[in-house]
């Protein structure tokens, strides 16, 4: 295990069929004004809106609504979520949905009071927030993101084609969280297992780097397996409590920053995903499952030309992960047949394959190529001709 790290994780988690309970305790600790964030109107659907709204009157809160908030939110949609915050004076922002509105309403609670323009200062920049910041909480409806218990905010740019996420320090992770495995249970199954797919390629873009031994890997591992195992059962049945809770656990642990310990990380499909959004409006999930598969082929081809000791890793993922026999295969083989075994885990969860099925054109790769931040990953040197070439094989 090698590098130098810092593991702090604030947000305090309540996990189960009980844990909007807890709501009421929660929010003694916060002033009268309370900033409901939700989304285009599930909540409303499914009676979680109803639910929070009479713990919050009970409660004797203040409730500034500001639902709308759309998936891939926009930098338009937060400038007037700042302004809300602002003009009501909030004392929390309680954000009610998926990843979209608990990246929003962080985005929010750091821009309120910020003094420079936080597009520019926060996500283009990278910068972090010097002026106050608004405390956000969260309520989890949709599986996969891991915003509920990390610092991440991802914000889209349509005007500049740009989607680009900021990993605040732990000043904007949740306060709190709230995890009821059945507020899940009315997600549409296309958004449902693309949450899936989301929880998988951040096990992935952790797992594939670095050359050393790290536990942070075995870790990893384990929680594939699980994802794997507990995704084909919820797609049979998915009011599975089981398999919907051993979900939502993976997807918490899987991106609160804990397997990023020691770790580079890769995320280079997130970055061509976050493209593919800024060009197509895709679902997040579905955006990184239509380039995965070319994507590691060509990673593992990049590999194994350069000799490069990067591919015990995808060797181990084959064996580990996906149960693939080593007996008889050279590296290259091995390595591919555990991608070939992740394509067969997409197509039964029933993943976007391809990223034609999502609106991407072949006259659009530059474009998107454009639009994505690349560099050098442990794995491979990527430059924009790759990114080219792998949107190419991925359509
Ligand atoms: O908007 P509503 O009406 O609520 O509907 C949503 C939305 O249409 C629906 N939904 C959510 N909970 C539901 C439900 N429908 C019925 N019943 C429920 N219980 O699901 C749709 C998708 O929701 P959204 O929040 O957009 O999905 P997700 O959680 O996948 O979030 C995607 C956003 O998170 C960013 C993505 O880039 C994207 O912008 N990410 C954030 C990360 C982070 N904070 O660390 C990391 C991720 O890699 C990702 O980039
Ligand atoms: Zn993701």
């Amino acid at each position: 295990m090698l590098g130098n790290f810092k593991l702090s994780i604030p947000t305090k988690l309540y996990f189960g069929k009980d844990s909007l309970n807890f709501l009421k305790d929660e929010l003694k600790n916060y002033g009268p004004v309370i900033m409901l964030s939700y989304g285009g109107g599930s909540i409303k659907r499914n009676g979680i809106y109803d639910s929070v709204m009479s713990i919050l009157k009970s409660e004797g809160k203040t409730v500034i609504d500001d639902g709308g908030v759309m998936s891939n939110p926009t930098v338009e949609k937060m400038y007037e979520g700042a302004a809300k915050v602002r003009d009501n004076n909030v004392d929390l922002i309680l954000a009610v949905g998926g990843g979209s509105t608990i990246d929003y309403a962080k985005g929010v609670a750091a821009s309120a009071y910020c003094e420079t323009d936080p597009w520019k200062t926060y996500y283009l920049e990278q910068k972090d927030p010097v002026c106050k910041i608004v405390p956000v909480a969260s309520i989890l409806t949709m599986v996969g993101t891991g915003s509920e218990m990390n610092g991440g905010s991802v914000i889209s740019n349509h005007k500049e084609n740009f989607k680009v996420g900021k990993v605040f320090d732990e000043r904007l992770m949740p306060r709190f969280t709230i995890l009821n495995p059945e507020f899940t249970y009315t997600v549409p199954r296309y958004q449902m297992v693309a949450g899936f797919f989301d929880i998988m390629s951040h096990l992935l873009e952790q797992y594939c780097s670095n050359f050393d031994d790290n536990t942070t890997d075995y870790l990893a591992e384990g929680l594939m397996r699980s994802l794997i195992h507990s995704s084909l059962i919820a797609v049979k049945d998915p009011k599975d409590y089981e398999a919907r809770s051993n979900i939502m656990w993976t997807a918490t642990w899987t991106l609160n920053t804990l397997l990023k310990m020691g770790k580079h990380g890769d995320w280079m499909v997130h970055m061509i995903g976050h493209a593919i959004s800024a060009h197509t409006d895709a679902t997040h999930g579905m955006t990184l499952a239509s380039v995965s598969v070319p994507y590691y082929k060509y990673v593992i081809d990049g590999l194994c030309k350069e000799n490069s000791k990067g591919i015990e890793k995808f060797k181990r993922l084959a064996v580990n992960v996906f149960n693939v026999s080593p007996e008889g295969k050279d590296d290259r083989q091995l390595a591919l047949e555990g991608i070939d075994r992740l394509a067969d885990w997409m197509k039964e969860i029933g993943v976007v394959m391809h990223s034609s099925e999502l609106g991407v054109k072949e006259d659009m790769l530059e474009a998107i190529a454009d639009s994505t931040v690349t560099y050098h990953t442990d794995y491979y040197k990527f430059e924009r001709n790759d990114i080219i070439e792998i949107l190419r094989r991925s359509l």
